[in-house]
């Protein structure tokens, strides 16, 4: 009885030492910051590659999607310009995140912030003041050459002002900041220039580093960010934005034959599917913007997702419940 109590207590004591050591650890460093390159990317005033910018911007990578308010989630799938001022709110384990005023407005925008300081935010997933970047965008390895374009066009976008609240970072978000969540920087060497065109090589970058294809489509920890299914196979389970009462689940879009999306789609099919736009109102996925992609980039992105393996997974039906 007495070396029960005694273990009990030896325990407890161990517990509470624990705790306040890594409270003491993560107080030192919630608010630690990264190093990484600045690109030399700079904006350009030149109509052709603004264009580019602003077709990306609006199209394939889908910024507009993110960084306007849900409310302008309608005017966003109808194709409408709306203006990239921030207030996305996106409410997951870690954290509160409301996405940043990205037009040019120098207070509460990002038009003090240096071209090199933009670029590397969105290359090396390190923030303007040091700190790593939830990743929420997978523009890693866009090519200096779109990079360059969504940058020049942002410089064009008309200053809106909007003050939007910081990230609230919950307790778990805060050790997770402290101990795990690192800036997601480029693995590959960045090409200079990707040719548009409807190949595997242009439909495997519009997949993975321009529109998220795969982001969305494999199954990821919601607290980390950090893949954990095997790419384009589903069931990453994300907020529904307009519902928060539902979860959406992604499907599997490779071409098994049970399980897969893909399996019965021709490339007409397909085409077809994404001229349509968005079915499921609850839906997260920017189908709007990729309704107005080229049919190059849409035969690209097929003749890409036809080359991925098989993987049999059925994650389900599409809206769930929150637990
Ligand atoms: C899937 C949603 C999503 C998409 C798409 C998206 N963003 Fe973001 N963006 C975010 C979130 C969330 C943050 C805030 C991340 C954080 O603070 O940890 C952010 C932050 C930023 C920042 C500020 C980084 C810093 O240094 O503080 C810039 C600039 C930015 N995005 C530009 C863009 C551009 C340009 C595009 C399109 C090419 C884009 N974003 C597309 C969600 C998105
Ligand atoms: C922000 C997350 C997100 C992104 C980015 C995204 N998807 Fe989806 N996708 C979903 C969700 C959620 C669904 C299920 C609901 C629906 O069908 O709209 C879905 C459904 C689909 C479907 C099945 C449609 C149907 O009618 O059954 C296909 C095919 C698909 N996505 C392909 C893609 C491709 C290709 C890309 C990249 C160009 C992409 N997705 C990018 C979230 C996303």
């Amino acid at each position: 009885m007495k070396t029960t109590l005694k273990i009990i207590k030896g325990t407890g004591l161990f517990v509470i030492l624990f705790l306040f050591i890594l409270s003491i650890v993560v107080f030192a460093k919630k608010d630690r910051t990264f190093d990484a390159p600045y690109p030399a990317i700079q904006a350009v005033y030149d109509s052709a590659v603004i264009a580019r910018g602003k077709e990306l911007v609006y199209g394939a990578a889908h910024c507009a999607h993110c960084h306007a308010p849900v409310s302008q989630l309608d005017a966003i799938e109808r194709g409408e310009i709306v203006p990239l001022a921030g207030g996305h709110i996106f409410d997951i384990p870690p954290a509160k995140i409301y996405t940043p005023n990205i037009t040019s407005d120098k207070e509460t925008g990002i038009g003090a912030w240096p071209d090199s300081v933009i670029a590397r935010s969105l290359r090396y997933g390190v923030g303007h003041a040091g700190s790593a970047l939830v990743d929420f965008m997978p523009f890693q390895h866009l090519s200096d050459a779109d990079l360059t374009a969504v940058i020049s066009y942002l410089k064009t976008v008309p200053p809106v002002k909007n003050k939007v609240p910081a990230t609230e970072w919950k307790l778990l978000g805060t050790v997770l900041k402290a101990l795990v969540i690192e800036p997601t920087g480029p693995t590959i060497e960045i090409p200079k220039h990707v040719a548009p065109g409807a190949t595997v090589e242009y439909g495997k970058y519009l997949a993975e580093s321009v529109a998220n294809c795969r982001g969305c489509h494999t199954e990821r920890d919601l607290k980390t960010g950090k893949y954990i299914g095997t790419p384009y196979a589903g069931g990453f389970h994300m907020p529904c934005e307009v519902n928060p009462a539902l979860e959406v689940v992604t499907p599997n879009i490779t071409s098994d034959a049970q399980t897969g999306k893909l399996a019965n789609w021709t490339e007409d099919d397909f085409l077809q599917r994404f001229r349509k736009g968005k079915v499921i109102h609850e839906s997260t996925m920017p189908w709007g913007p990729f309704s107005r992609l080229a049919d190059d980039d849409l035969r690209a992105i097929y003749r890409f997702l036809k080359t991925v393996p098989p993987v049999t997974n059925d994650p389900g039906p599409v809206l769930v419940s929150v637990k």
